[in-house]
């Protein structure tokens, strides 16, 4: 078998990559490990930049998510119970959508089908081979049988635990990285939103934020020690925290339910640098991980998706590879600006175990100039709603 670009992961980068490639006339083929059913039934975060927006539009499957999605001009904090709002579209003129990303994931692979793409699922042990020559290729099982797949080009698109960056040589690579010392214990309930836009609240017991999926979905979360379990957590014990650390007037007409979905994610930020290596490219989560903090983690994979459609697209229609020659530089100054974004977010909003008197002091007073400048707001908004790309 041979094509054009072998796309590794058929999560959001694998096909927004695809569809957009597709679309210009390039050739792909997906591999991924798992089923598409798994991959739909997986909970991700709802925030898409007007950025990402664009590229979903672009791509042709933007259709539902413009009929669905909830534009939302603003988001409220609160601090120890006093809350603000920013309003995007008053500082930045821009908005975001809220829109979640199982939706996102299904709507590329419905248009994905419509064009006849490949989509190769179930491929276990996916292998990259002669990645600094010309001619690689990758090999896969499928249902006991071997196969190879001969290509021009890999998009490692596998997420963090994928084949993609290990392939990459450690004598090249440089990984950053942080670990907080905390997770988000996340539920989903079919109430109506806490408000009407997405709030993210400080207080003394730690962080909560209350986001949503539709009008009657809400997704929730809380910071919790890392040594918690979901078992540890009743739903009445997860409102009630919850309702502690919003401000009062939010707590006091909050609609309360059952889960139907309740995890714990850990907090990480980590880069890996290259995010070239020969003829293999890494994007999305393949490369970088930010905490949930901002909810970048999509639309990060969305720019890294953007630039490397461009640089694919010249190399193939103009025979110019000056594209792909910079993307790994290109793709991670952006992608260090959203890190930058989402562990300042993070280290504003959540309790530190070790923190002293003075760091929470220190919280606080940011906060409130965050509630009181229009130009701290004005950077706050222009960073939240993305930096062009
Ligand atoms: N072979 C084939 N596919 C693989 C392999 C492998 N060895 N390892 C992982 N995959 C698949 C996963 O099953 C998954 O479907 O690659 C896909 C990667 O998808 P994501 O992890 O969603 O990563 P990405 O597409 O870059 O999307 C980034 O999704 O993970 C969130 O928070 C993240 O919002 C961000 C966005
Ligand atoms: C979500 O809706 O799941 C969500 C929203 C905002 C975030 C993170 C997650 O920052």
């Amino acid at each position: 078998m041979r094509t054009q670009v072998a796309i590794i992961g058929g999560g959001p980068s694998g096909l927004l990559l695809s569809q957009l490639l597709n679309k210009a006339g390039i050739e792909t083929v997906i591999l991924e490990r798992q089923s598409r059913e798994y991959v739909l039934s997986r909970i991700r975060a709802g925030v898409l930049e007007y950025g990402a927006v664009d590229m979903l539009r672009k791509s042709g499957a933007g259709e539902r998510m413009d009929r669905e999605g909830m534009p939302h001009d603003g988001v409220y904090l609160t601090d120890n119970g006093k809350l603000f709002r920013i309003d995007f579209v008053e500082r930045c003129g821009e908005r975001v959508m809220v829109y979640g990303q199982t939706e996102f994931t299904r709507d590329l692979y419905k248009a994905q089908d419509d064009m006849g793409a490949i989509i190769i699922d179930r491929a276990a042990n996916v292998a990259l081979h002669d990645l600094d020559t010309d001619r690689p290729y990758v090999t896969w099982e499928k249902d006991g049988t071997g196969h190879r797949l001969d290509c021009d080009f890999v998009a490692g698109c596998d997420g963090f635990h994928g084949v993609s960056r290990p392939s990459i040589p450690d004598s090249v690579r440089k990984d950053f990285e942080r670990i907080y010392p905390f997770g988000w214990l996340g539920i989903m309930s079919e109430t109506p939103p806490a408000a009407e836009e997405i709030v993210y609240a400080r207080n003394r017991s730690g962080f909560a934020l209350a986001s949503m999926r539709t009008r009657t979905l809400s997704r929730s979360y809380i910071q919790v020690p890392l040594t918690d379990r979901t078992e540890d957590w009743s739903d009445e014990a997860f409102w009630e925290e919850f309702k502690r650390r919003m401000a009062p007037e939010i707590a006091e007409t909050l609609v309360t339910g059952p889960s139907i979905e309740k995890s714990i994610a850990p907090l990480r930020s980590f880069v890996s640098e290259p995010m070239r290596w020969g003829r293999l490219f890494l994007c999305g989560d393949a490369a970088h991980i930010v905490p949930p903090t901002g909810a970048k983690g999509l639309n990060l994979a969305a720019s890294d998706v953007h630039y490397l459609y461009e640089g694919l697209k010249l190399h193939y229609l103009d025979r110019d590879d000056s594209g792909l020659d910079q993307y790994s530089q290109t793709a991670l100054k952006r992608i260090w600006q959203a890190m930058r974004f989402s562990w300042s977010m993070t280290m504003l909003l959540h309790t530190f175990p070790e923190a002293s008197e003075f760091d929470r002091q220190m919280q606080s007073s940011e906060l409130v100039y965050l509630a009181d400048s229009e130009n701290a707001q004005k950077v706050f908004a222009e960073n939240y709603i993305g930096l062009p790309f």
